[in-house]
């Protein structure tokens, strides 16, 4: 027989507070989607090869298919959903719409957090962020279409 245990976890999700009670198994992708219907976060691989899951948690970019939703408690966490403020978008948002960084889109709310994420990473380390490192720091978001010139030129952009 195959029993499961559940614990209370409380997240904030772009700045609301969520008291849950969660199956130990949910990854934090699921919670994400399945109980607070935020369905930006993609499952596209779900074994944390593609980047499409990619979320901030405490500020640092992480795939969220590979959080157990029990080890973010009392964390923050900012989604897609979470990067445009009442004053508009997220300057990488608008830089990837004047860049035409994508195609599909389905790749595109990974690479908005995590180009946050970058970029919040670099300014930390004091790195002027040349393209050889946005690539490299970027690898870990896959584009099905290729889209990804006009990525890196939309946050090098927003770098600058
Ligand atoms: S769905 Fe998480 S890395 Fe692919
Ligand atoms: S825009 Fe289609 S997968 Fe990236």
């Amino acid at each position: 027989m195959i029993t499961t245990t559940e614990t209370g976890v409380t997240l904030e999700v772009n700045g609301e507070r969520h008291d849950l009670r969660l199956d130990n198994r949910c990854t934090l992708l699921d919670v994400l989607r399945e109980e607070l219907g935020l369905t930006g976060a993609k499952k596209g691989c779900n074994h944390g090869q593609c980047g499409a899951c990619t979320v901030l948690l405490d500020g640092r970019r992480v795939n969220s298919c590979l959080v157990l939703a029990v080890t973010a408690d009392g964390s923050a966490v900012t989604t897609v959903e979470g990067l445009a403020t009442a004053g508009g978008l997220h300057p990488v948002q608008q830089a990837f719409l004047d860049h035409d960084a994508f195609q599909c889109g389905f790749c595109t709310p990974g690479q908005l957090c995590s180009a946050v994420g970058l970029l919040a990473e670099a300014r930390a380390d004091g790195e002027v962020l040349e393209e050889s490192a946005v690539r490299e720091r970027m690898s870990g978001n896959i584009c099905r279409c290729g889209a990804y010139p006009h990525i890196v030129r939309a946050i090098l952009e927003t770098a600058g």
